[in-house]
């Protein structure tokens, strides 16, 4: 199958890859020029795992190319649409700005019988304001949702064997043309036995952000458990451990921490929530303006816990911060919890230390007022506290016998609840946890 690829981000680049894997002929397709010359190197201008590989692995297949020229897509059957959605700038609404143009850049090379998809996250009723700019364009050319689940640090994988695909088609019509064309992109995972579920546009977009609004919910129900563990003087690991084992509740995204971040969850549920007061529905997810505040109180008791840990006062204290992305295995920066904590940090009157294995590029666009150290012993080297706030392997394997001797002061706090507490006390640390006694 001829196939191009509209944005090549996290989701574009590992989607064009993978599709050219799977036997498919795919140009992929962006307007940022550094980023298609890194691609076509086959260097992938972020950190996901495996993605250098496979880029090279297809490429000496002939069946990937990259281009910043949008008429490459003539002669593809499926397009896919793959570009960012952001928050808008000062507003809690997705931007949609990069998906419009992505329909009218590929408009004038349609032929007839093509098939847009769409899998960036957008609003409900984006698929069938769409459908109606290629209809009036006159294009004869199908739209199709069909929401992509991939984890960053897991992309390559969840691509090729997602757990579950879904169409959204025009009126959910099943026996659509185009579903038995997306059927043929997808026959691996199909045949592999990944389950699929034909609906219409709006279902279809409701399905990505319900789930991301359900995962952010539990992440947040168990952060507002530790809350309350904190105040009681209970372990939220072990009560998370204990609900988990009903198999109703399931122990999957309830570790306790600094709360989630990225360039997904967050924007996720303020959009559904803007897009809900839209459609007069404000009051069906109010409850996601409190999953919001409790995240974003995880960094503020962070800096709390972290002036308490060095004695009532965060001025001059050096301070380690260990991890900068927003979660391991991935170079990603956006929202990080872990940046965001380091910065207030600083700003409260400490000099904060950051090292992370592969976020410190990014981070320091970001947050260039903060100090960063590769090393991870050089950063670590006469701190007053470490702040373990990216779960990191190899922080999780840090010995804390070696690490004592060349700290200032053994104090750790740990904002993902993923040390041994016994262990590090008993080698001279003051450990804290978030939600432990
Ligand atoms: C998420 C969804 O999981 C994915 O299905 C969707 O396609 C895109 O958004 P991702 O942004 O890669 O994926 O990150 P995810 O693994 O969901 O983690 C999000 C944040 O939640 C991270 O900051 C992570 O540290 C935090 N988290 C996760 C917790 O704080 N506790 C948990 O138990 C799980």
């Amino acid at each position: 199958m001829r196939i191009s690829v509209v944005g090549c981000g996290y989701l574009g680049a590992v989607h064009a890859a993978c599709m050219a894997k799977l036997g498919h002929d795919v140009v992929a397709i962006d307007v940022d020029e550094q980023k298609i010359a890194a691609l076509a190197a086959a260097n992938a201008p972020f950190y996901e795992p495996g993605l250098d590989d496979l880029l090279r692995e297809v490429q000496v297949t002939g069946r990937l190319s990259f281009t910043t020229d949008v008429a490459a897509a003539r002669g593809s059957v499926v397009h896919f649409i793959c570009v960012g959605t952001p928050q808008k700038k000062g507003e809690n609404g997705a931007d949609l700005t990069y998906v419009d143009a992505a329909i009218s850049g590929l408009l004038p090379y349609l032929s007839s019988g093509d098939i847009i998809v769409g899998k960036s996250t957008v609003p409900v009723g984006t698929a069938a304001r769409l459908a109606e700019i290629i209809k009036s364009a006159e294009a004869d050319a199908h739209l199709l949702w069909n929401p992509e689940f991939l984890r960053e640090g897991h992309a390559v994988a969840d691509t090729l064997l997602p757990d579950r695909i879904v169409y959204g088609v025009l009126n959910g019509a099943e026996d659509h043309d185009a579903v038995a064309v997306l059927d043929s992109v997808y026959a691996n995972a199909l045949a592999a036995g990944t389950p699929r579920i034909v609906t219409d546009h709006p279902t279809a977009e409701l399905v990505k952000t319900a789930a991301n609004s359900f995962l952010a919910t539990k992440i947040s129900f168990i952060n507002a458990m530790a809350e309350l563990c904190d105040a009681a003087g209970a372990d939220v690991t072990q009560l998370a451990d204990a609900i988990g084992m009903d198999d109703r509740i399931g122990r999957k995204f309830l570790n306790a921490g600094i709360g989630f971040g990225g360039g997904c969850l967050p924007k996720d549920i303020r959009a559904f929530m803007a897009r809900a007061g839209e459609l007069g529905a404000d009051q069906a997810l109010t409850f996601l303006r409190e999953v919001d505040a409790i995240n974003m109180r995880r960094r503020t008791r962070m800096v709390e816990l972290a002036r308490e840990l060095c004695g009532g006062s965060l001025l001059g204290k050096r301070i380690t911060v260990l991890g900068a992305d927003f979660k391991p295995e991935s170079d990603d920066v956006r929202d990080s919890p872990a940046l965001s904590i380091a910065a207030q940090l600083q700003l409260q009157g400490a000099d904060v230390t950051v090292t992370d294995p592969k976020a410190l590029a990014n981070a320091s666009r970001r947050f260039p007022e903060l100090h960063y150290v590769s090393d991870s012993t050089e950063a670590m080297a006469s701190a007053d506290a470490l702040l373990l706030l990216t779960e990191w392997q190899m922080y999780q394997d840090l010995d804390p016998y070696h690490i004592a001797e060349i700290v200032a002061s053994p104090r750790v706090l740990d904002g993902r609840n993923v040390l041994d507490p016994a262990k590090w006390r008993a080698a001279g640390w003051v450990y804290r946890g978030l939600g432990r006694p």
